[in-house]
């Protein structure tokens, strides 16, 4: 790969006291993945560039981890050094390991983990065009006033305000020399570059760059990343001659999968897992058919098939609790669920009460009955290739 011409820094040292959440935010879990982690993903989406991170003392370890599995076919392009006391000094700390051949440096907060790539790339094209330094900003939604104390002293014309954020794009010289002379501390990049004489300029940011401050900042970024609701379910029941309904599921599973067996809504450690896209949960998924039938929203293809990569790998809880509350939102109560396993293994009985309590509970508490039976040593059961699950259900008008 040539040397690229533009490199971003990633700053990642800070010690997040307003989080307050134990440790160095850039490291804090939004979903299974850090703020870094997301962060790389929208620096790696944009075009190529050189990417450095500054990570707080101690942490380079992981931060190289992260951003190696974030690159993917990149990780050449990817360095990391360690930060100062502060923002500052992290910048400049990234600034030194920046390649000879780079032209553009774009400075990136971590902690704005969900910027999109698209910014980075318009950034890097408003230098281009005008060799300014260029901050994305978004207009101000809110009326500012100015205070003294508890008084209102004032009003500031909005459309004189801009909110700025990162990634922040400079010319590497400018960058460089504004760094090198800069004799206080400033609120960010562009500040530091306009105090040394340079032009700065604008492009349009985006909602979703955002930073992450507050743990409540934390709580809107999960909300983001967590995965799409899936929209109401159509049923097929005419909702004016609505009384009980019974709905049928079936489902089989063969033991190849890896890991330890998930069934029932149960681990069973020593058993051979289920291949599936999930877990292989048969019985489970016996219920979902049955559930999704009996209210003629489909049946678990239509809305946790392969097309939906979230539920890969996914225990019964969550396909049944989103089960029960797309039937919720059809308007139908569950009265009861039964199923019925047909398996040579596991040995199901002396965990019968706990998986009905586990699937209960995954179904809002609704009341689910499992029976299980071997088939005497006949067919694919019998064989011990892999289990299958009838389940029926009855719901009612809620
Ligand atoms: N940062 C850094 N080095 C520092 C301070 C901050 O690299 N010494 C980075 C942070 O990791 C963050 C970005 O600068 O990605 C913006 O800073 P801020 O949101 O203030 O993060 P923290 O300083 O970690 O948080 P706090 O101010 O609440 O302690
Ligand atoms: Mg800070």
């Amino acid at each position: 790969m040539p040397s690229p011409r533009v490199a971003v820094i990633v700053v990642a040292a800070g010690s997040g006291t307003r989080l307050g959440a134990g440790g160095p935010k850039a490291f804090v879990g939004i979903d299974e993945h850090t703020m870094l982690r997301h962060a790389l993903r929208g620096v790696f989406a944009a075009a190529p560039a050189q990417v450095v991170i500054v990570a707080p003392e101690g942490r380079e370890g992981q931060a190289l981890t992260e951003a190696t599995e974030a690159a993917a076919e990149r990780r050449d392009l990817v360095s990391v050094t360690t930060g100062g006391a502060t923002r500052q000094a992290s910048v400049a700390s990234g600034l030194a390991a920046v390649w000879p051949a780079v032209e553009i440096v774009l400075v990136h907060d971590a902690a704005r983990a969900l910027t999109p790539g698209s910014v980075f790339d318009r950034v890097v094209h408003a230098i281009d065009e005008t060799g300014w330094g260029i901050v994305p900003v978004l207009p101000v939604i809110d009326t500012i006033k100015r205070i003294e104390g508890s008084r209102i002293t004032g009003v500031v014309d909005r459309a004189e305000l801009a909110a700025a954020q990162t990634p922040q794009g400079f010319r590497r010289d400018v960058l460089d020399t504004s760094y090198a002379i800069a004799a206080q501390d400033f609120t960010d990049d562009a500040a530091l570059v306009a105090a040394a004489g340079h032009a700065i300029g604008s492009v349009e940011g985006d909602a979703l760059a955002f930073k992450i401050t507050t743990p409540a900042d934390l709580e809107r970024a999960r909300s983001l990343v967590a995965p799409h609701p899936i929209a109401p379910a159509r049923s097929s029941i005419d909702r004016a001659a609505r009384g009980p309904r019974v709905g049928v599921g079936t489902d089989v599973h063969a033991f190849a999968g890896e890991g330890t067996l998930w069934l029932a809504g149960l681990e069973w450690p020593g058993e051979s897992a289920l291949a599936g896209h999930s877990d292989g949960d048969a019985v489970a998924h016996a219920i979902v058919d049955a559930l999704l039938s009996a209210a003629g929203l489909g049946d678990i293809g239509t809305h946790f098939g392969t097309a939906r990569p979230e539920y890969e790998g996914a225990h019964a809880s969550a396909f049944l609790a989103r089960t029960a509350a797309m039937l919720g939102e059809a308007g139908w109560a569950i009265g009861n669920v039964a199923v019925q396993l047909q398996a040579s293994r596991p040995r199901f009985a002396a965990r019968r009460a706990e998986a009905e309590a586990a699937l209960s509970a995954a179904l809002g508490g609704a009341s689910v009955s499992v029976s299980a039976t071997t088939t005497d040593g006949l067919g694919f059961v019998g064989a011990g290739e892999g289990i299958q699950a009838f389940a029926v259900a009855l719901i009612l008008p809620a």
